[in-house]
Formats: C-alpha cells, structure tokens, sequence
C-alpha cells in the first residue's frame, strides 16, 4: 500500500529552523505510513569514493537513528571511516535531554570548525533531537556558520536530499520539521552485531514537566504490528539472537491505533511466539504497565526477566511537580505485582535528583524507595533546565554542591544495592550470550545474561554469537566473573 501526503509547506526552500510552540501542538491529523521509500538513482553513485562518519550522543533511539542514516548513506555509495580527518561527511546525531549533553555538541562543533577549514568540501551536519530546538538551531545560525547541514528527528529519510543540497547549496541547509511527520517503513539500516533495535512507535504524550523529549519528538505514533513482526522474523531469520524493542514509552503502543484494538501486550505475546532467542524493550513508563503484560512477560520464553522501570523520584509531591501521574504507593504496588508474577526479574530505573525545590525529606524518600523497590542498577541524574519546559520556570533554590551530594549518595546506595543482587548469583550457573572479547581486557570473552548483566570469562573468540552457560566465580559490583561450563548446541 502507498499512501502519500504531499507536505504542506514548500520544501524547496532549505530554510526552515524550528519552533517550540508548533512541536507542542498534538493534533488529531493521522499519522500515514509510507511503504515507498526510495532512492534516487541519480543520488545512488554520489559517494562514489567518498567516506562518512557519524557520532552519536543520544539514547537508543537516537543509535538507530544513525543505523538508519548509514543504511542510506551506504545505498549513496558512501563508505565508513572512524577516521574524521579522511570523512567528506560527518554528521553530529545530537541528544537534547540533558545541557552536558549539548555542550558536548557545541564543543566538538568547536573541534570541528579546524577540520572544516582545512578541507573546505567537508559536509558538516547537526541532526537529532538538538536541531529541534529553537534556541540551538539559533545559535548555530549564528555563531557556527561553517555548519552545512542542519535537519531534525521528523525528516531523517530525506537525508540523500538535503546531504545533495548540501554539496551545491553555498548556505547553510536547515529543514527542520516543528510538526511530526508520518511513518516512513522501508528505511535501509545498517546494524551491527548480534543485537538489534526495532523500533515499535514515536514521540511521547507524556509531557513530564522537565523534559525535551515530547517536543524534540512529536506525539506518539505506532508502528502497524504487521510492519513490527514483520522486520522481527527477518532479524530472527537474519540470525539475530537479541531484539529490543523502542519506544519513549513503549505501554503506550498501540492507544494511537483507531481500526484495531491491539496494545504493547499483544504486540510481546505474538513476538513470544518469534524464534528469536531474547527479547528486552525500553522504556516502559509506570503509568500504563498493565496487567496483561506483566502476564505476557511471566510466561518468560524469549522475554527476558529485565524491565526498566523509570521512577525518577520517591516524593509524592515531586512526582505530581513532575507530572509523572503515578504516586509513590503505585509504584511500588506495580513492583509488588510484577516481582510476585516473575519472582527472579531485574528491576532497573532512572531517577532525577535536585528537581527544583526539592527538600532533603523528598529527597530522603527517593532514598528509601529506592530500598524499598530493590533496584538492581539505576541510571540516575541531576534535574537539567530544558528551555521550553514548564519546570524550567519553576523556582529552584536548591544549591548545585546539595544536588551533587544527594547524587552521590544516592549512587553509593545504587552500587550496594547492585552487589547486593548480583551476589544472588553468586555460584550459579547463567546463560550468557557472548558478545565477543572484552574491551578492557583482551584475556577475557565478555558476554551477558538474559538480565543484561555483565560476564567475564575465558575462552576462545569463535564463541562469538553463542549462547553458553557459565559458572559464575566472582562478584563484584558491576561484573562478573565465571568460567564456561557448557556450549550449547547450534540450531539446525
Ligand atoms: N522515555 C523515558 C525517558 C527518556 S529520557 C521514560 O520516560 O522513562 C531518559 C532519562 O533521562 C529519564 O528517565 C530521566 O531520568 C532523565 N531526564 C530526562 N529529562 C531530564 C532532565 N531535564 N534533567 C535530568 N534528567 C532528565
Ligand atoms: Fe520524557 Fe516523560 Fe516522555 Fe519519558 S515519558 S520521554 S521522561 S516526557
Ligand atoms: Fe536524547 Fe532525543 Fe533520545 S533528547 S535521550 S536523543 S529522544
């Protein structure tokens, strides 16, 4: 099926840098999925020779962003280099959750100006979640004019195009799109590995108070299920042995949907029934973590026993702050159920700390939720002003040395908490898929168990892609240590 929607705004002129109030909008306009991407044949040979390369700051999402980006670039003849000085394209794939996150951006666009000057042909693009906003599209215009090529989140598939402006346009390109765009299925990417990432739906509705992500992302917007199990079986055809599956806030797939009532429950138990060995998502936002997945997921088989479970804080009142929609008790009673359904899960989080206000007795039942719930690892962060959003106008009279003394408390409970855990396997024998040698030490194989925690242990590199069971012999806070003790057989 095709279905095309001419856009509505000329696009032949490459001058259209965000707006934040249009990124707020959520319309009732549909959402049309494309099924006819193409390339230009005309553009097919125009990297001929030439070498690219991407960095990428951002979440999983923004990774396979630039998978998708490579898969196009390779169709245009473009080749790799993790050398930037051989590149005659690098593109910045931007994350905006966080301001260290852009200030790394800006300081390596300050690295960047020597290379672009040295060897004026360079393409120097900035896409990703930054180049939706405003105020950096702005700056950029402003203070960094040697960048060719600006584009957002919405239009990553018209990158041939713009890449084509880019190279004969004597100013800078920028197209930008406030509003999202529609499903474009058919993007070639180019995945490496064992592991791959599906994406099953766009954007966020949530709008928590603090963050950039519903603006730099558009409303949610879900793949068909046809289209997601789809690429699933060709991933488990491929040979893939681990899928996870993307969302900002993957339980709300399928509410976007107005012919079929099909949830993310549905959507797991028929990728249960995919012979694909593992299958993890992320995110799933407390709020619509119903019943029925928790039952999916106890059924185990390849959906593994991890679930990432942001709570951010412990504090009824800053929850509500943070327009988070769920209290304390709710969420524990959510762990409540989902540790008696799937008694040996994984629990991990994500937590803010320092939102604006925030007293040390809030903060003191961050601490004791965090104990409570028994997290097995916590990616935890100090509250980041995003311009735009309602808390960045909140009053914050919390100092920076109080914030970053209830992170590292907070991260000393996170590391006890973590051995605490691990220890639990202490002796056992796990399943690890091995991933190849270990980065940190070219002794050691390194794989992971189905709760993705790290295993170190000697053996051959042709165990690549196996999954082997490994006696595990040491505990530490992050790692383990083990010694293989059996293969297990290869499928057919
Ligand atoms: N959609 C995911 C989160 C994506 S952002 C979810 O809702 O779970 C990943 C994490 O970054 C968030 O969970 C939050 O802990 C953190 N984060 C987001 N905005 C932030 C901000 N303004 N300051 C600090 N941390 C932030
Ligand atoms: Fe951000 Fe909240 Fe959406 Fe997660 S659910 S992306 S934290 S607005
Ligand atoms: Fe960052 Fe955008 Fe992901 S802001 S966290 S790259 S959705």
């Amino acid at each position: 099926m095709t279905d095309r929607k001419k856009p509505a705004k000329d696009y032949s002129i490459y001058f259209q840098p965000p707006s934040y109030r249009d990124a707020k909008r959520r319309g009732k306009e549909d959402v049309r999925v494309h099924y006819d991407f193409k390339i230009a044949d005309d553009l097919k040979s125009m990297g001929k020779g030439k070498f690219y390369h991407i960095q990428t700051y951002g979440c999983q999402m923004n990774e396979h962003d630039s998978e998708m980006m490579m898969g196009m670039l390779e169709e245009m003849g473009y080749t790799w280099t993790d050398n930037r000085e051989e590149a005659d394209v690098i593109l910045l794939n931007t994350c905006a959750v966080r301001e260290n996150a852009e200030d790394r951006v800006f300081g390596e666009l300050g690295h960047l100006k020597s290379l672009k000057k040295e060897k004026p042909d360079l393409i120097l693009g900035v896409c990703g979640c930054m180049s939706q906003e405003e105020g950096v599209v702005n700056r950029i215009l402003t203070r960094h004019q040697y960048v060719d090529l600006i584009f957002g989140t919405h239009n990553i598939h018209r990158l041939p195009e713009l890449l084509r402006e880019a190279v004969f346009a004597k100013e800078m390109v920028v197209e930008v799109w406030s509003k999202e765009g529609d499903i474009i299925e058919n993007l070639p990417k180019k995945r490496a590995g064992l592991k791959a990432w599906v994406n099953i739906m766009y954007g966020c509705d949530k709008f928590c108070t603090y963050c950039i992500v519903p603006y730099t992302r558009g409303k949610e917007r879900s793949r068909r299920p046809a289209d997601v199990i789809a690429e699933v079986r060709e991933l488990a055809r491929q040979g893939y042995k681990e899928i996870t599956l993307l969302g900002q806030n993957v339980n709300a797939y399928g509410k976007d949907f107005e012919d079929i009532d099909y949830r993310f429950a549905d959507l797991m138990a028929d990728i249960q029934k995919i012979d694909i060995p593992r299958v993890r998502f992320t995110t799933s936002h407390p709020r619509d973590f119903d019943d029925k997945l928790i039952e999916v997921l106890a059924r185990g088989g390849n959906m593994v026993e991890h679930i990432h479970l942001p709570v951010q804080s412990g504090s009824n009142e800053i929850l509500k702050k943070m327009s988070r929609k769920y209290t304390r008790e709710s969420y524990l009673e959510l762990v409540r159920k989902i540790k008696e359904a799937i008694p040996n899960v994984v629990l991990t989080t994500d937590i803010i700390v320092g939102f604006p206000g925030e007293t040390d007795a809030q903060f003191e039942e961050t601490m004791s939720l965090v104990r409570e719930a028994e997290f097995a690892s916590a990616f935890t962060f100090i509250y980041s002003p995003r311009e735009g959003t309602p808390a960045a106008k909140m009053a914050d009279d919390v100092p920076m040395e109080v914030k970053k003394e209830r992170l590292n408390r907070l991260n000393e409970l996170v590391a006890e908490l973590s051995l605490k855990d691990n220890m639990k396997l202490s002796g056992q024998t796990v399943e690890v898929l091995v991933e190849g040698v270990s980065k940190n030490n070219p002794e050691f194989l390194s794989g992971r168990t189905r709760t993705n925690k790290l295993v170190h242990f000697k053996g051959p590199a042709s165990l690549t892609g196996q999954f082997i069971d490994v006696k595990i012999t040491e505990v530490q806070t992050w790692l383990f240590k083990g010694e293989i003790a059996a293969v297990h057989a290869l499928e057919a």
